[in-house]
Formats: C-alpha cells, sequence, structure tokens
C-alpha cells in the first residue's frame, strides 16, 4: 500500500469503529492529514472534551493521551505509540512536588499540561503555552509556584511583573538545548527572516525573538505575516507544514536538534494498526487520578477560556 492508499484505509476504518483521531501539530503531515483534529496541546484538550466518538485515538504523546482520558473517562483512549513519553513530564513526579509544596504553602501551584496525570492530582491549576500567560494573570493569588518548565517559567513571569513566581529546574531537552549562538547565526545567516520561537526555548534564545508562542501561535504568526521569511524554533515539523500551507513564503529550521522523537515514533501505519487493534495501547488511570487531575485541567479551560 502506498500512503494516499493506506490514508483512504485509515479514514474508511476510523468511521466504521467510530474513533476521533487527534494529532497534535508535531505529527508528521501524513498523519495530520487524516486527523479530524489537529492543534497544540490546549486546542487539542478542548477538542477532545467535546469528541462524541466511542474511541480517541491520540497521536502525540503519553501526557496529551492522558488528558483526553481524564476529560472523557467513559471513552476508549489510545495512545498511537506506547513509547512515546514526554522528557518533560517524566522529570518530576508526585512525590517530589508534594515535598517541595511543604516548602510553599502559601503557593499557587501551576502546572505545565506536560505532566503526567498522577502528578496533576497535587497541582492548582494547569497550563499551556498558549494559555499560560493569561492564567497566571488570572489567578488571584501573587506567589505562583510554576512546574516544571522555568523557561516557560520565566517567560510567563516576565510577562506578569506583578507575580512571585518560583521556578523549578525543569524543561524540555529538545527546545532548551537551542544555544543563543544559533540563534544569532540563523538570524545573521538569514537577515530578512523573522525569528519565531516556543517558550520552552531558553530565555536568552526568546529574548531574540520577533514572536514566542505555542506550536499554534507560531502557525498562525506565520500565516497571517506580510513577511515573507521566518526561521522557525519549534519541532522542525513545524517549519514543514508551515511551507505546505503558504508555498509563497519560506521557511528555516532553527537548529536541527529540534526534533523530538517521542513525537517522532508514530507511524501512518501504527495509526493504521491502532484501528485494526494490532498497536498502540489504550490509557487505563483509577478514578481518584482522573478526578484529582481533572479538577485541575477544568480550571484551566475555566480560566483558559
Ligand atoms: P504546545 O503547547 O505548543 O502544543 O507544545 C507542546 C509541546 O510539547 C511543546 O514541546
Ligand atoms: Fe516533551 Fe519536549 Fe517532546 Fe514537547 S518537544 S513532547 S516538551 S520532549
Amino acid at each position: 500500500m502506498n500512503i494516499a492508499q493506506l490514508q483512504q484505509e485509515i479514514i474508511k476504518l476510523k468511521k466504521e469503529k467510530d474513533v476521533c483521531i487527534l494529532a497534535h501539530s508535531y505529527q508528521a503531515r501524513e498523519i495530520c492529514e487524516i486527523a479530524d483534529f489537529t492543534g497544540d496541546s490546549y486546542k487539542l484538550s478542548v477538542d477532545a472534551a467535546g469528541v462524541t466518538n466511542s474511541t480517541i485515538l491520540m497521536c502525540g504523546v503519553r501526557f496529551m493521551a492522558e488528558t483526553c482520558k481524564i476529560l472523557s473517562p467513559e471513552k476508549t483512549v489510545i495512545l498511537s505509540a506506547p513509547s512515546a513519553g514526554c522528557d518533560m513530564a517524566d522529570q518530576m513526579d508526585r512525590d517530589y512536588i508534594c515535598e517541595v509544596k511543604k516548602q510553599y504553602p502559601d503557593h499557587t501551584v501551576v502546572a505545565y499540561i506536560n505532566t503526567t496525570a498522577a502528578l496533576k492530582t497535587v497541582c492548582d491549576v494547569c497550563v499551556t503555552s498558549s494559555s499560560a500567560v493569561k492564567i497566571v494573570k488570572g489567578i488571584e493569588n501573587k506567589n505562583i509556584l510554576f512546574i516544571p518548565d522555568c523557561n516557560l517559567g520565566a517567560h510567563v513571569a516576565q510577562q506578569c511583573p506583578d507575580k512571585n513566581i518560583k521556578l523549578l529546574n525543569g524543561g524540555c531537552p529538545v527546545h532548551a538545548n537551542v544555544t543563543k549562538e544559533e540563534a544569532e547565526r540563523a538570524k545573521a545567516l538569514y537577515p530578512n527572516a523573522e525569528l519565531l520561537v516556543h517558550p520552552e526555548c531558553k530565555p536568552e534564545v526568546c529574548a531574540l525573538a520577533d514572536y514566542i508562542g505555542s506550536t499554534s501561535g507560531i502557525i498562525n504568526y506565520a500565516v497571517s505575516s506580510d513577511k515573507k521569511e521566518f526561521i522557525i524554533g519549534t519541532e522542525i515539523s513545524i517549519a514543514e507544514h508551515l511551507q505546505y500551507v503558504c508555498p509563497d513564503k519560506t521557511f528555516r529550521v532553527l537548529s536541527l536538534k529540534l526534533i523530538c522523537p517521542h513525537m517522532k515514533a508514530t507511524t501512518l501505519v501504527d495509526v493504521y494498526n491502532c484501528l485494526t487493534g494490532k498497536g498502540g495501547e489504550e490509557i487505563t488511570l483509577d478514578d481518584a487520578t482522573v478526578e484529582g487531575a481533572r479538577r485541575c485541567i477544568d480550571e484551566m479551560i475555566r480560566l483558559g477560556g
């Protein structure tokens, strides 16, 4: 079977089996093409909450599939590639944060959605990269413990100067690996290009950017801009998607290190195998985890909506 035939089979099977396919924007183009919803973490969690199909197939990483299960515990939720974790989400566990909280008893605990479901149960509110600033501004408490990403946290702290934001030493190894020198080099090489970066990049890289935003934020900015050339400072798939959407514009990749192995774990064949019952992993969470984490995600949707 070639790619187009496989895509046709997948479209047929998902209808027959009442499956809704969600794909994060970091997924390969051939997967985004057969998805019912694509977007950043925030959009996918809102989309997941409204799905009416009996099964959700999440083409993304584990914390995203867990978010779907938390929002729709009665549905069958499948993660497309069982190995697709997230290095940032795996950095801090529930017990560690319970210990840290003891040092900051008067702080509201804000968890990036890139965390495990178990960790969310001991936090107050979730944020995504596109909703973090709005949500933190909407929190009454001045004292915030922001976990786990210190780069996103630093970006939020800069936008919310009246908040007292405590950061921990976590982050995305893919984005945090990009250096200021790489950003300077790319800007010198492409002087007419605008630099668009994800807030998971280091503050000194963000400081050189013309725009800082989530994956959807970067896509929307580039599509609606009058400029013709862009350097994309997030997972390389976004530059590829944008090149299809805007063939008259030129998209450069900030660094070839910007490849997330977890997002690359899913192939179109995996999607097909999930629909034929031969692949993927069904996500199961106990009731207490669903209830505890749901409180955090509902608060995100309430404050970020
Ligand atoms: P978004 O919130 O922009 O979708 O980012 C998710 C992510 O994992 C970035 O590395
Ligand atoms: Fe996690 Fe980083 Fe991959 Fe995003 S790019 S899924 S934060 S490891």
